[in-house]
């Protein structure tokens, strides 16, 4: 595999191992940041508490034809993130399709293969979704199959039940037990050890031009960025429109438009994903940089030094701290339990150092005080010290301990075939009040949205809520109405025959991809095309209040006639909660007729419980309207997602 192929670096993980003495190995497949948090977790846990000699590697980076050839004295962990309909990430896809191949083949041919090969594996999945944690299930069968050795239980955490961190500390306990016991390993008296070493560069200020500020990347720093625009390196796209479609009480939705014809060749199809890259807001970063006493050393110019060889340093640098606390790390996120206890070593008194410790250790006691009230860690840290200064505290365990701050994914809501170089987004403002909080607690991306679109609008009062961005992006060099992006290409795709009829189904920002669709469809309509029956079930909480793109739907209708049909299903209007589910059964006959016609269905929002209901829905109407039991049923629309008949773009 060619791919990602750095000069000078080897695929070849035993060669490494052996180079750096590692005897250890943690593979992570990983999409939004999580699993590779994890891994690198693991790693510092193996190093600290037993001595291992462990490494953490990208899936991506290395081949894996030579697992067989890894030393029983080694061992080698998994932790695996599931992303969407039961996919691997993008990371591990190669890693994936080798495993699970038929043909799967390795270096020598010993038989079983994999038989010296010992392994430990962790999945991160999502319950709500069909497919919970197929990666790590079906490359622990397959790793068995091969004969390979697993070390305590195949793990697996849960985002749908939000247990994920609480699944993977109840895991690592017993595994590491299992670990110990197999490799013969001694448990010592843990204490941090830095895998980054933080030097501060005095010859530099923050107006030296070789200092990051927040710039991604070498291009950037040099004002050359240039395709291609992917999940390394984000194009700074100009907003061209924004606007709020409703906004009520400590709720609102925005749209706007990203022009991308400057970019030369970032390019996007309908139903694909947009990715922003938020910053995190000023007060956060304050908090942050005030907590651990750094406030007068914000601007101090400092370089990241990895100091174990396969340590990676996740920005740029020489840069600063405000930069890196603003642009680099997901400081507003929830807390680990465990990161609470490494931390408590650097507590600012033996009182502060009793309750961190506890906070570690007593995952009901965390709850009540941290997570309920949706705690990030600066906020974390000032309640239990009651304000006192975390002056000891080393820098780099934040950057070790804290996930990378992640771009936030948008089901683009405009046509490519309509607007090829003009990428909308309908977006939510998420605000939510916490009981015995006295400030709601805000998301970070979509604040952030909500401020350009205030910059953009020249509202007078540009804060959100009272927070602030800095929206002109690092020295300034965006005029504060652009945003840095990247495209995510899907499988949410529309037939490639219009003629073909489509069911719709997206309540709530699950409407977002739809109104890309219908866009399309009436575009082709109106340019003559035959354009199929096209079926839309939206729902809200009233027509009054977060309706929307009410008008638009008429204007489209105009275009596509009787053809397109909009259901709507108003939750809040009665005395009984009326969902998109509902009114789906309503129509239980057309709907069926038209999936026997073989209608493509189109499942759009939230994954918790909407996505699901629906699920369960459909195949009641095609049991009762073709007079099957429902377990046939059931599985008619299993084989209608496995045809991509039936397809789903869901989050939670
Ligand atoms: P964040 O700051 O990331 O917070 C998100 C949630 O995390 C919070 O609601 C809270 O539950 C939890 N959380 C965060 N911090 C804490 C804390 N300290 N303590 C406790 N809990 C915390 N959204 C749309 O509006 N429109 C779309 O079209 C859309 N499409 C999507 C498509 C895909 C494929 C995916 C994966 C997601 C999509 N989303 C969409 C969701 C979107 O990506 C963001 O997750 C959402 O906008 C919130 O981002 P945020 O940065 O504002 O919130
Ligand atoms: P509710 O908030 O009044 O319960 C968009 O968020 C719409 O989806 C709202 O009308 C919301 O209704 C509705 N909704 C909430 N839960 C749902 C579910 N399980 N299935 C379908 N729609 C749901």
């Amino acid at each position: 595999n060619a791919n990602g192929h750095k000069a000078g670096k080897t695929r070849n993980i035993i060669e490494k191992m052996e180079e750096t003495g590692k005897n250890c190995v943690i593979f992570y497949g990983s999409q939004t940041g999580t699993a590779e948090d994890y891994a690198s977790r693991l790693a510092k846990e193996g190093k600290s508490r037993f001595g291992l000699e462990t490494m953490v590697a990208d899936l991506e980076d290395y081949d894996y034809e030579n697992l067989d050839a890894i030393p029983e004295d080694k061992v080698v962990m998994f932790v695996l993130a599931t992303y969407g309909e039961g996919e691997p990430t993008d990371n591990a896809v190669d890693f994936y399709e080798f495993i699970t191949g038929e043909d799967v083949s390795f270096s020598n041919s010993a038989d079983p293969p994999l038989g010296n090969l010992n392994y430990v594996a962790f999945g991160l999945g999502n319950n709500t979704y069909e497919h919970y944690n197929s990666m790590v299930r079906n490359v622990n069968k397959a790793l068995e199959k091969l004969g390979a050795h697993r070390i305590g239980e195949a793990g697996e955490g849960d985002d749908g039940a939000g247990t994920m961190e609480e699944d993977f500390l109840a895991w690592k306990d017993p595994m590491w037990a299992a670990l110990a016991a197999k490799m013969g390993l001694e448990e010592r008296e843990s204490v941090y050890e830095p895998i980054l070493g933080i030097v501060e560069r005095e010859n530099l200020t923050k107006d030296s031009p070789e200092v990051y500020l927040g710039e991604p990347n070498k291009m950037h720093l040099e004002g050359a960025a240039k395709g291609p625009f992917n999940a390394h390196n984000p194009y700074i796209a100009p907003i061209v429109e924004s606007k709020e479609l409703f906004s009520v009480k400590d709720r609102n939705c925005l749209h706007l438009e990203v022009d991308i014809s400057g970019s030369g060749n970032l390019s996007y199809q309908t139903g694909d994903h947009i990715a922003i890259w938020p910053t995190n807001p000023g007060q956060e970063v304050e908090q942050f940089l005030n907590i651990l006493g750094l406030e007068d050393k914000k601007d101090t110019v400092i370089s990241v030094k990895a100091l174990e060889p396969t340590a990676k340093v996740p920005f740029p640098t020489p840069t600063t701290y405000d930069a890196i606390v603003r642009y680099h790390l997901e400081i507003c996120a929830p807390v680990s339990r465990q990161f609470l206890g490494t931390l408590a070593a650097f507590a600012p008194d033996e009182t502060v150092k009793a309750e961190m410790a506890k906070l570690g250790n007593d995952k009901d006691y965390f709850q009540e005080k941290i997570s309920k009230n949706h705690y990030n860690i600066a906020r974390t840290l000032s309640v239990v010290s009651d304000g006192k200064k975390w002056t000891n505290a080393p820098f780099s365990a934040f950057i070790e301990g804290l996930t990378k701050l992640q771009p936030r994914y948008y089901s683009i809501s405009s046509s490519s075939v309509v607007q090829p170089k003009k990428i909308s987004i309908t977006a939510v403002v998420e605000t939510q009040v916490i009981p015995g909080r006295a400030d709601p607690f805000k998301g970070v991306a979509t604040n952030y949205l909500l401020a350009l679109k205030q910059k953009q609008n020249g509202d007078p009062n540009p804060e959100p809520f009272g927070l602030t961005y800095e929206l002109t992006g690092p020295r300034n060099k965006y005029d504060g109405v652009h945003v840095p992006v990247h495209v995510r290409h899907s499988n949410f795709k529309l037939p490639s025959d219009p003629s073909k009829p489509i069911i719709m189904i997206g309540p709530g920002t699950g409407v977002a991809p739809f109104r890309g669709f219908v866009q399309e469809r009436a575009h082709q309509a109106k340019s003559g095309e035959n354009v199929g029956r096209t079926l839309l079930f939206f729902g809200c909480r009233k027509r009054e209040e977060d309706f929307v793109y009410e008008s638009e739907w008429e204007e489209y209708k105009k275009s596509l006639g009787d053809n397109f049909e909009l259901i709507t299903a108003f939750s809040r209007e009665g005395p009984n909660k009326v969902y998109v589910q509902h009114r789906l059964k309503e129509k239980a006959q057309e709907v069926n007729e038209l999936l026997q016609k073989k209608a493509y269905l189109y499942v759009c929002g939230d994954a918790a419980n909407m996505a699901r209901e629906v699920n369960a829905v459909l195949a009641q109407i095609i049991a009762e309207q073709r007079g099957i039991p429902e377990t046939k049923a059931e599985e008619i629309v299993k084989n209608m997602r496995a045809s991509n008949q039936y397809q789903e773009d869901v989050w939670s």
